[in-house]
């Protein structure tokens, strides 16, 4: 079966759907995302993408082709036809094509909606999580708004293939006052000597992942020490455990950082706890 992908309006195989090379995002990154879990062939934590999709769009004044329950309706289609039980859905919004001027084009002109999906394999994710990653630390060279799901990404690519090339599956970026902002495609957690969760707050210098929403809600619910703080490098080579969060990885322990062991260098339990019940309504776990 060949993919299908959705592109204004239009169902299109996934090898021949394209937009203009006048498109805003391939010109100038003028474009903001979403990547939704696909969890048992439903949009995991869909009202928090869609939310946050909403505003991004507000923060970049770029107008959705559509509103949300045409939105909704057109993601299930495309998860439908692609048959994605378990994997995601990317969804990109460009501020239309138009001759090539920094200014937005004239009002009139439409936005470009693409959306795809792909599956994953669930269990080969599971096998990644109890060995763990290992993650390098890097100067965070990004724009002062991170917190805006922009497809504007190099220095993320930068990073990752840098973190690649190091055998390592994530970069922590550092910013410059030392303290880690957050992984370059998820959110960055460590937990301290004494227990406590620790992630940075969800101020302009991170995304604030939907993914780490739900997991501070689990880690109250279960009545662990959450504290949200920015921390050092130092603090993470201290800490007892460390791991990334995101829609595409869930939660996935951090057994390395820049070399260095954590902890017994063994997935941790909080992590792997966290792991294991992230996908139980949270009401049920308190
Ligand atoms: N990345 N921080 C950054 C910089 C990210 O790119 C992401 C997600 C996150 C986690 O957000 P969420 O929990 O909502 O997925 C944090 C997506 C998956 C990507 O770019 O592929």
């Amino acid at each position: 079966m060949s993919r299908v992908a959705y592109v204004n309006g239009r169902y299109l195989r996934h090898a021949e759907a394209g937009v203009s090379i006048d498109d805003r995002a391939f010109l100038f990154s003028d474009g903001i995302y979403e990547v939704i879990e696909v969890f048992d062939g439903a949009l995991f934590d869909e009202a928090g993408h869609l939310d946050r999709l909403a505003r991004s769009a507000a923060e970049l004044r770029l107008n959705l082709p559509m509103g949300e329950a045409a939105l909704k309706f057109v993601l299930r289609e495309v998860v439908a036809r692609n048959r994605v039980r378990f994997g995601h859905v990317y969804l990109q919004v460009t501020r239309g094509a138009a001759r090539r001027e920094h200014y937005f084009p004239s009002p009139g002109t439409p936005p470009n909606l693409v959306i795809t999906a792909r599956p994953h394999d669930p269990v080969a994710g599971d096998a990644k999580a109890r060995k763990g990653i290992e993650v390098i630390t890097l100067p965070d060279i990004r724009w002062k708004r991170p917190d805006i799901k922009t497809v504007s990404l190099l220095p993320n690519v930068l990073a990752k293939q840098q973190a690649k090339e190091a055998g390592a599956g994530e970069a922590w970026l550092v910013g410059a006052d030392g303290f880690i902002t957050e992984g370059a495609s998820s959110n960055a957690w460590i937990v301290d000597a004494e227990g406590s969760l620790i992630t940075h707050p969800a101020d302009s210098s991170i995304l604030c992942g939907i993914t780490r929403t739900r997991l501070l809600a689990i880690a109250r619910a279960k009545a662990i020490r959450v504290i949200e703080r920015a921390f050092t490098v130092a603090e993470t080579y201290a800490a007892r455990e460390a791991f990334i969060s995101g829609a595409t990885t869930l939660v996935l322990p951090v057994v390395r950082v820049d070399g260095r062991m954590i902890g017994d260098g063994a997935p941790g339990p909080t992590a792997l706890g966290l792991r294991a019940v992230f996908h139980d309504p949270v009401a049920s776990l308190g």
